[in-house]
């Protein structure tokens, strides 16, 4: 949008923001799920059950919001996972974020994506043009460029949205699933997408990922994919992280 670039203030995660691994046919996710199977038999663990949430990947930008004694108190940006930007004076003016949260830990951080939805998008490059100033590219650059703005007042004249996906660091809290988790979230007010679902069995995660390749352009958002990720908190733990990505999740991608 030719700003500044800004000299935001950087931030440690408290937990390393990860990135995932990719599939791009039934194949491939077979595949991951006997890689998960190999692993945990490894460790003692035989014919583990899994289930599978599905969420749609949201084209956005990762967010990690954290809550102390239920109040927003910081907002950042991914950055390269281990340090982010300070961007909490910007989080501020997206009015689906709550600032404050009922029967929260001491500490919770919300991990989630911002992103400009389309129609947002259409209509605020329409009056840039008529205004004479530069377009964007695309909803997720423009809502690249309007996170790390430096004056908030410029940011809420530019729509973000923002989905919750998931739990980072808790302290006095922990969930049992990311299921559970996902409740825990939309009972205290985020954004959780409603077409996330929990399945059962490897057969019925690969049809809903077609179905989401389907829908994908019927949608008010853009995704470009399906992040599928085993339930169970415990699994989970057990399955841990390789590299920069858990074991336990996985970025379907569309072609
Ligand atoms: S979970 C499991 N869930 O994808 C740890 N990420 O490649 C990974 N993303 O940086 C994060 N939608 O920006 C997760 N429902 C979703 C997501 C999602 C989009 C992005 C996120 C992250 C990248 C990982």
């Amino acid at each position: 949008g030719g700003e500044p670039i800004s000299a935001l203030t950087k931030v440690h995660h408290p937990e390393p923001m990860l990135s995932l691994a990719n599939a791009r046919s039934a194949e491939e996710l077979r595949a991951w799920v006997l890689r998960m199977r190999n692993h945990l038999a490894r460790e003692g663990i035989e014919n583990p059950t899994f289930r599978y949430v599905c969420e749609p990947k949201i084209d956005g930008l990762a967010m990690s919001l954290i809550y102390r004694d239920g109040v927003l108190e910081r907002g950042a940006t991914r950055g390269n996972g281990e340090i982010g930007e300070n961007v909490t004076h910007n989080l501020r003016t997206i009015a689906s974020i709550p600032q404050r949260i009922e029967d929260a830990p001491a500490m919770i951080e919300v991990r989630g994506e911002v992103y400009m939805s389309l129609p947002d998008f259409a209509a605020l490059n329409e009056r840039r043009a008529a205004a004479g100033l530069s377009t964007f590219m695309n909803p997720r650059n423009s809502a690249a460029g309007t996170i790390r703005q430096l004056d908030p007042k410029l940011t809420a004249e530019r729509p973000l949205s923002f989905w919750a996906y998931g739990v980072g660091a808790a302290e006095g809290m922990a969930f049992g699933s990311q299921w559970d988790a996902l409740g825990w979230l939309r009972d205290r007010g985020f954004p959780v997408n409603r077409d996330i679902v929990r399945l059962d069995t490897e057969d019925e995660v690969v049809e809903r990922c077609l179905d989401w390749q389907e829908r994908r352009g019927a949608l008010e958002f853009e995704i470009d994919g399906v992040v599928v990720k085993v339930d169970d908190a415990e699994l989970q733990r057990r399955l841990g992280v390789v590299g920069r990505g858990p074991r336990w999740a996985i970025a379907w991608k569309f072609p």
